[in-house]
């Protein structure tokens, strides 16, 4: 299949805000000059759903950015959640709770084997977590960082005073956002039976057929969904969305099935291969980039 490659650059991640307290595996801080132009093509959109939100950078993005009225974000994993239900509820709890810790390997070790009391310590449990196991993983399994970064050791990426920072601009956005800790196919399943003129979804499933960074059995405790039913609802609803997949020949051949379009967007990883990202959408979205195969 040809797929163009995408006039819009991946971005460095540092070139844009980072809005999200958590180091997601397989987030899209990258896609965020591709959300921009996607949101702003549509008619402002009165609502976004997120039924994958992960790291939910796109939904605190488009809602802190003001190219939506407001989020609603699904996530199954109930450590996840745990997180966004106390950042939008119990923000300055939480912010307390990070700013009295002294992270060590220690206090790490104890907190990870402690059962939360109640969802403020839950979800600062998954923070801590996040942000002291390789690559962001939360999924049974996931080691604690050795070296860290430059050498730091375990809390080479605790910045409590970033987080709190972070954390305090979601609280003050919390009116806008909904947080269901659920299975966001029912949730698309449902919404996409009812009038959604003003609906934008933005679709980052787990994927496992890849094999590349994604692999997501590695990467997420919940990770077996049906892709082909994820393309079939989207292609009956004539809802707005914009999805994004390693590119796969199963993927490849969902898109000509369903005459979706998509374009390609090259990533570099840590180690430096060159992984093609497909950004897929109904109808065209980003002008016509150079041809590849
Ligand atoms: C690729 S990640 C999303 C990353 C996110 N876009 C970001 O930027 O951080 C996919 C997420 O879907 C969640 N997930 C898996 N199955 C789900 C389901 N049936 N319903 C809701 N969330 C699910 C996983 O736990 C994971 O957090």
């Amino acid at each position: 299949m040809v797929i163009s490659v995408s006039p819009i650059p991946a971005v460095n991640v540092a070139a844009v805000p980072q809005r999200s307290p958590l180091r997601y595996p397989g987030g899209k801080t990258w896609l965020i000059p591709h959300i921009r132009v996607w949101l702003r093509s549509l008619e402002r959109p009165g609502l976004l759903v997120e039924p994958f939100a992960g790291g939910a950078i796109v939904s605190l993005t488009a809602v802190m950015e003001n190219l939506v009225d407001e989020a609603l974000m699904i996530e199954l994993d109930k450590d996840v959640a745990a997180l966004w239900k106390a950042a939008l509820n119990h923000g300055p709890e939480l912010a307390a709770r990070i700013s009295s810790f002294n992270l060590t390997r220690e206090s790490v070790i104890e907190l990870s084997r402690q059962c939360p009391a109640d969802i403020v310590e839950h979800g600062f449990r998954t923070l801590v977590l996040n942000r002291t196991r390789r690559g962001g993983i939360l999924a049974n399994g996931a080691s604690f960082t050795r070296k860290g970064e430059n050498g730091a050791g375990i809390a080479s990426r605790w910045y409590p005073n970033t987080l709190i920072r972070r954390l305090r601009a979601i609280a003050e956005c919390a009116p806008r956002i909904t947080f269901c800790e659920t299975d966001g196919i029912q949730i698309l399943d449902s919404l996409l039976g009812q009038p959604h003129d003003d609906v934008a979804i933005f679709v980052d499933p787990p994927y496992t057929g890849g094999g590349g960074k994604r692999a997501g059995k590695r990467l997420y405790a919940h990770n077996d969904i049906d892709h082909a039913r994820l393309f079939s609802m989207l292609a009956e609803s004539n809802a707005n969305f914009l999805m994004t997949y390693d590119r796969s020949l199963e993927i490849e051949s969902l898109i000509e099935s369903y005459k979706f379009t998509a374009v390609q967007v090259v990533m570099k990883s840590g180690h430096h291969a060159r992984l093609p990202e497909l950004v897929i959408t109904r109808y065209p979205c980003f002008s016509k980039g150079m041809s590849v195969a």
